[in-house]
């Protein structure tokens, strides 16, 4: 089959990560014989310099179009001074919106090989294996009003966190379908006792669960899910919550696994599918060959699974990750002290070499 995907490779070590991704998905085709047509297209701070734009209508337009969205991260200290409707951010975000992309999936599981790797203890994550499903085109990422007012000392800043029945109502659903495929258990995530919006949040959350008697439903408060993913990370099986606490706590969660540099995601809702690793830029490492590509080739297995129905692919790429892991190859962020370090590129060559 031919599949037709729009990259964005992005800033800082994107495009790196992004030439390993693609070549990982090369041998895919080879082996399973599929084509993968590329259609490059600029977003984030490359689009700015490029169009004083992190968004322009031709990138949206051919990623509403495509089947299929390989995105590298973006974004850079470069950009940092402009401000935030014209930053590398807002194209991120314009993207998520413009191709209706509520549901985030973020998979943090543990490959057995790395258990050593986290600051936590082995035996504390030895068999880590949830998912985060972050709402993510609305709360407070969205909400209006918005801005910086006033003068001098005078000055202040608002952001809204709002939350509509349907917005909540809709990632529950996809939360619990997801769990039913799992281990059948949903801790909601809010921060109900202070905000309306989490109250809302708790109570349709609570509605929606009545209609899955056989997965197992809590509720937590954020600062308690905070703490209990480093306490009893293997109590969570898929936790949903809002933009901002499901950003906030993947982060935290990717530790579980080892490093930021392993979790992949996949961004769902709308007619096209969005794949990127959920790790940044990491400027400072570009071009050094020290960016881990697994997060974004992971990616890459979740956009064979969820937008082209690929298990089997997908699983090819998994099973190859975990491969090349349990031989030990390591980049730096996944590498003991004094342990030997491979760069991006040996890495995803080692990746394609372990695909058949
Ligand atoms: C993420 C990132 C983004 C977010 C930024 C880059 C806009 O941190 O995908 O987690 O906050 O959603
Ligand atoms: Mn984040």
């Amino acid at each position: 089959m031919n599949f037709h995907i729009v990259v964005l490779s992005g800033d800082g070590i994107g495009p790196e990560i992004c030439e390993e991704s693609k070549k990982v998905l090369n041998r895919v085709g080879e082996v399973f014989g599929h084509k993968f047509e590329y259609e490059h297209q600029d977003a984030g701070g490359i689009a700015i310099d490029k169009f004083d734009n992190p968004l322009p209508d031709h990138t949206l337009k051919a990623c509403q179009t495509a089947q299929a969205v390989l995105k590298a991260p973006m974004g850079g200290p470069k950009w940092d001074k402009i401000e935030n409707k014209k930053r590398p951010e807002a194209g991120i975000l314009g993207l998520r919106k413009g191709l209706d992309l509520y549901a985030n999936l973020r998979p943090v599981k543990l490959f057995d090989a790395l258990k050593d790797a986290s600051t936590l203890k082995a035996e504390v994550i030895d068999g880590v294996d949830m998912l985060i499903v972050r709402e993510l085109i609305s709360g407070i990422y969205f909400g209006e009003p918005r801005g910086i007012h006033g003068e001098g000392k005078e000055r202040y800043g608002v952001n809204t966190e709002i939350y509509r029945y349907p917005e909540v109502e809709r990632i529950v659903k996809l939360a619990f379908e997801l769990a039913k495929l799992r281990r059948k258990k949903v801790t909601s995530v809010d921060k109900f006792n202070v905000l309306e919006s989490s109250r809302l949040w708790h109570d349709v959350a609570e509605e929606v669960s009545k209609g899955y008697p056989d997965v197992a439903f809590e509720h937590q408060i954020v600062d308690n899910a905070a703490m209990q993913l480093i306490l009893k990370p293997k109590s969570f099986d898929v936790m949903v919550t809002t933009n901002m606490f499901g950003d906030i706590l993947s982060d935290e969660a990717s530790m579980l696994t080892g490093s930021l540099g392993m979790l992949p995601s996949a961004s769902l809702g709308g007619k096209v599918g969005l794949y990127e690793p959920s790790h940044g830029s990491a400027p400072d490492i570009a071009g050094t060959g020290k960016a881990n590509p697994l997060a974004m080739i992971l990616s890459v297995a979740m956009m064979l699974k969820y937008s082209f129905h690929l298990q089997k692919e997908s699983d090819a790429i998994e099973n190859a990750v975990e491969k090349v892991l349990n031989e030990g190859l390591r980049t730096a962020d996944i590498a003991k002290n004094g342990e030997k370090t491979v760069t991006c590129t040996q890495m995803g060559a080692a990746v394609i070499s372990r695909l058949n």
